[in-house]
C-alpha cells in the first residue's frame, strides 16, 4: 500500500489493502518512510516514547517557515515529547474532571434533542446532526459564549487543512490567518476569565489558567488544539455510527432502548470505522520492522484502521459484534499520548446514537459522499430518510 498512489475506490474499501499491509508487516514508501499495520506493532510503538518521537519541529520548520502555524503545531501537546508533553498533558487531564464532564451532559442532551427536533424528513445527517455537536460541546467545555462560536468551526477546519501533506499557498494563508484570529479571540477570553474566574471544580478554562503551570502561549495553543482534536474526529464517529448501523440491521435492532448495546456498538464503530485512520511517529534510533530497515529519523505511518481489524486480536475482525468485551482497539491510540478526550468523545457518541435511534428507529441512509482524505475516515454527506 503506497500512500501517494492509492488505487481508485480506496476510500470506499481500504480493507483489502490494509490486510495486505498487515500481511507484509512493514511497507516502505517511495519517500523512505515506512507504513506499519499490525496491532501488536502499533501498541508497542505508542508505548515507547523514548524510541519513537512525536516532536515535529524538523518536519514543520520547512513546511510552515516562521509562521503562526509553526508556532501552533509545535506548541500543541500532540506534537511534543516529554518533558513539555508530560507537563501540558497533566494540566489538561487535570482540567477534564468527571465533574466538568458531568456538567456538560445535560447541555449535550438538550443540544442533541434540539437538533433532532429540527431535522427534516429527508436530511443530511452530517450537516444537520453529527457536525453540529462537537463544536458546541467544546464551546461549552471552555465556556465560550454561544453568540461568539460562529467562527470556531471555520478556524478549526483551516488549521487542520494546513496539515495536509501537500500544502498549497492558499491553505497556508488560510491556516495562518485562522491561528492568528483564534489566538486574538482566546487572548480576550482568557483575560476576561482571569478577571472573573469560573468555578474551578467545573470550569475547564478557569482550571487551565489557575494552575499557572502553562505559559500564555501554551495555554492558548492547547485550547485551540482541544477544539481541533475533538471536532472532525467526533463528527466522524457519529456519522460513521449511523452509517454502520444502517448497514447492520441486527446490531441496530439490538441497540433499540438498550444503552449497553449502544456502548458496545460505538466501540465497534471506533474499531471498524476509526475516525482517525493513521497516526505517525519518527524513529529515534535504527531498528528493523519485519525485515525492513528503519534508520533513525525515519517517519512511520501507523495504520490504526488496519490494526483495528487485526485477526490476531479479534475473531471475525470484519464483522460487527456487540459482545467483544473490553475495548482493545487503537482508535484513541495508546500509551502516554492516548486521546485526552476519549471519555468526552464516547459520551457524545453514545448519547447522539442512543437519542437518534430512539427518535428515528427506522431511518434509512439514501446517499453518501465520503471525505477523500486518507487520515480521517468519515462522510461529508450522509443523506437519510428518517421515517
Ligand atoms: C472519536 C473522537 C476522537 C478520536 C477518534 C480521537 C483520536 C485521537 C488519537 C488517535 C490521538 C493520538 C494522537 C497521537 O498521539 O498520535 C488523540 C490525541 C488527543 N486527543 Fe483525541 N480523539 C477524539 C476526540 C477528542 C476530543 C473530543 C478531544 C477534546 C477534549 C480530544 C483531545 C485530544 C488531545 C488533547 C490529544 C493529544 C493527547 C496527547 O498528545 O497526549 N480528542 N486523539
Amino acid at each position: 500500500m503506497i500512500l501517494t498512489a492509492l488505487p481508485p475506490g480506496f476510500h470506499d474499501d481500504p480493507w483489502p489493502h490494509y490486510a495486505a499491509a498487515r500481511e507484509a508487516g512493514a511497507v516502505r514508501q517511495p519517500d523512505g518512510s515506512v507504513l506499519l499495520a499490525r496491532h501488536a506493532d502499533l501498541s508497542a510503538i505508542y508505548r515507547d516514547v523514548a524510541g519513537y518521537r512525536s516532536d515535529k519541529r524538523e518536519v514543520f520548520a520547512p513546511k510552515y517557515g516562521d509562521a503562526p502555524l509553526y508556532a501552533h503545531h509545535t506548541t500543541s501537546l500532540v506534537f511534543n515529547d516529554p518533558p513539555l508533553h508530560t507537563r501540558v498533558r497533566r494540566v489538561l487531564t487535570g482540567a477534564l474532571t468527571p465533574r466538568a464532564l458531568g456538567r456538560l451532559r445535560p447541555r449535550l442532551e438538550a443540544l442533541v434533542d434540539g437538533l433532532l427536533d429540527r431535522l427534516d424528513e429527508e436530511a443530511d445527517l452530517i450537516e444537520g446532526f453529527a457536525a453540529a455537536i462537537p463544536v458546541e460541546v467544546i464551546g461549552d467545555l471552555l465556556d465560550v459564549p454561544r453568540d461568539e462560536r460562529g467562527p470556531l468551526r471555520g478556524w478549526s477546519l483551516a488549521i487542520l487543512g494546513a496539515l495536509e501533506p501537500m500544502l498549497t499557498p492558499a491553505q497556508a494563508a488560510a491556516g495562518n490567518a485562522a491561528v492568528t484570529e483564534f489566538l486574538a479571540y482566546l487572548r480576550d477570553l482568557v483575560a476576561l476569565r482571569r478577571a472573573a474566574p469560573g468555578d474551578p471544580e467545573v470550569d475547564v478554562l478557569t482550571r487551565l489558567i489557575a494552575g499557572g503551570e502553562l505559559s500564555e502561549a501554551e495555554l492558548l495553543h492547547n485550547c485551540i488544539f482541544i477544539l481541533n482534536a475533538g471536532h472532525e474526529t467526533t463528527t466522524n464517529l457519529i456519522g460513521n455510527a449511523l452509517w454502520l448501523l444502517d448497514r447492520h440491521p441486527a446490531a441496530r435492532a439490538a441497540c433499540a432502548g438498550d444503552g449497553r448495546a449502544v456502548e458496545a456498538a460505538v466501540e465497534e464503530v471506533l474499531r471498524m470505522e476509526s475516525p482517525n485512520q493513521f497516526g505517525n511517529r519518527q524513529a529515534v534510533r535504527d531498528c528493523v520492522w519485519h525485515g525492513v530497515e528503519v534508520a533513525a529519523g525515519t517517519d512511520l505511518h501507523l495504520c490504526i484502521g488496519a490494526a483495528n481489524r487485526d485477526g490476531a486480536v479479534w475473531d471475525d475482525a470484519d464483522a460487527v459484534r456487540l459482545d467483544r468485551g473490553a475495548p482493545r482497539h487503537l482508535a484513541f491510540a495508546g500509551g502516554p499520548h492516548v486521546c485526552v478526550g476519549l471519555t468526552l468523545a464516547r459520551m457524545e457518541g453514545r448519547l447522539a446514537v442512543e437519542r437518534f435511534l430512539a427518535r428515528f428507529p427506522s431511518y434509512a441512509v439514501t446517499g453518501t459522499r465520503r471525505g477523500a482524505r486518507v487520515r480521517f475516515r468519515g462522510f461529508e454527506r450522509l443523506e437519510a430518510r428518517l421515517g
